[in-house]
């Protein structure tokens, strides 16, 4: 197997980059396109829809798509989207319990056994207790590895109905106002030139804005610093992410605040707050 690394923009991000990127970088000889939803690095949302239909779809390549920040948080519809495999977890946006997630798989690998019909057989649940029994089904297959824990399954889809019953578009609607919140209070405090590597633009935002309030944005120890006296000093809890703005530049550190369902404009508020009063104390 060869692994191709896709690079996408990170700063000045649009919709068609990402979607070049991805046709760029295909070839007969792809098995499989896989990336993020939504990236935990810097809240980046790809254009998932379009990246399947004109990228994966007419060259016949599957897609897998790790939503594990997507599902809770934007609303999903993974028909329209056209994805072959689509992973989430059910801990994070979605306010389940640890340890649970979903699984979306397309119409029973039914287009996966189109494409790749040079092979006998496409697809091994490894993992499953069922593996050896076909006839009880995909489903069944894939959900059962060893003893369940009913009641969290359970609990999760009791998270979702709530989900639902609230409305994922106004959850993606009340999130993603925050987040565009978030990132004009940070541009007031810390001024129009500041870094933030979180796209804010509709269709590419996310609930998660990065950014790096420092000149030096490769000093990883006093964004850490910075991170940890935030949750001492100020009872703010917010990480800290590192990645490459091009693939052959330095890594680059920045802070990242998820912006929930259960948070509100005053805790954006006070968080950027927070921020910056911290920041001028360490930068005076
Ligand atoms: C993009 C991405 N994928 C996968 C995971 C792992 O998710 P889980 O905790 O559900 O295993 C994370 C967790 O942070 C993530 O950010």
């Amino acid at each position: 197997v060869t692994l191709t690394k896709v690079e996408i923009p990170v700063l000045g991000a649009t919709e068609q980059a990402y979607v070049d990127a991805f046709a760029n970088a295909v070839s007969p000889a792809t098995r499989m396109i896989v990336f993020s939803h939504i990236t935990y690095k810097t809240g980046a949302r790809l254009p998932v829809k379009r990246i399947c239909q004109e990228v994966a779809v007419p060259n016949g390549i599957p897609t897998l798509i790790d939503g594990a920040h997507a599902i809770g948080m934007i609303e999903l519809d993974f028909h329209d989207m056209d994805c072959d495999f689509y992973a989430g977890s059910g801990h994070k946006w979605q306010c389940g319990p640890g340890a649970t997630g979903i699984l979306y798989v397309r119409d029973n690998l039914g287009r996966l056994r189109d494409y790749w019909s040079d092979r006998a057989e496409v697809f091994w649940p490894i993992n499953s207790s069922l593996a050896e029994y076909p006839f009880f089904g995909l489903q069944l297959q894939l959900q059962y590895v060893g003893n369940d824990n009913y009641p969290a399954k359970r609990a999760l889809a009791d998270a979702c109905d709530m989900w639902d019953e609230i409305g994922r578009d106004r959850i993606e609607a009340y999130v993603l106002s925050l987040s565009a919140y978030c990132k004009q209070l940070i541009r007031q405090a810390f001024g129009e030139s500041t870094v933030i590597y979180s796209p804010d633009a509709p269709g590419l935002s996310s609930g998660l804005t990065a950014f790096n309030p420092f000149d030096d944005r490769t000093d990883a120890e006093l964004l850490k610093q910075f991170r940890d006296r935030l949750r001492e000093e100020y009872g703010f809890v917010v990480r800290t992410t590192d990645f490459h703005v091009t693939l052959d530049g330095p890594e680059e550190h920045a802070l990242r605040i998820s912006t929930h369902l259960f948070h509100d404009e005053r805790d954006v508020e006070g968080v950027v707050a927070a921020m910056y009063s911290l920041f001028s104390d360490m930068t005076s």
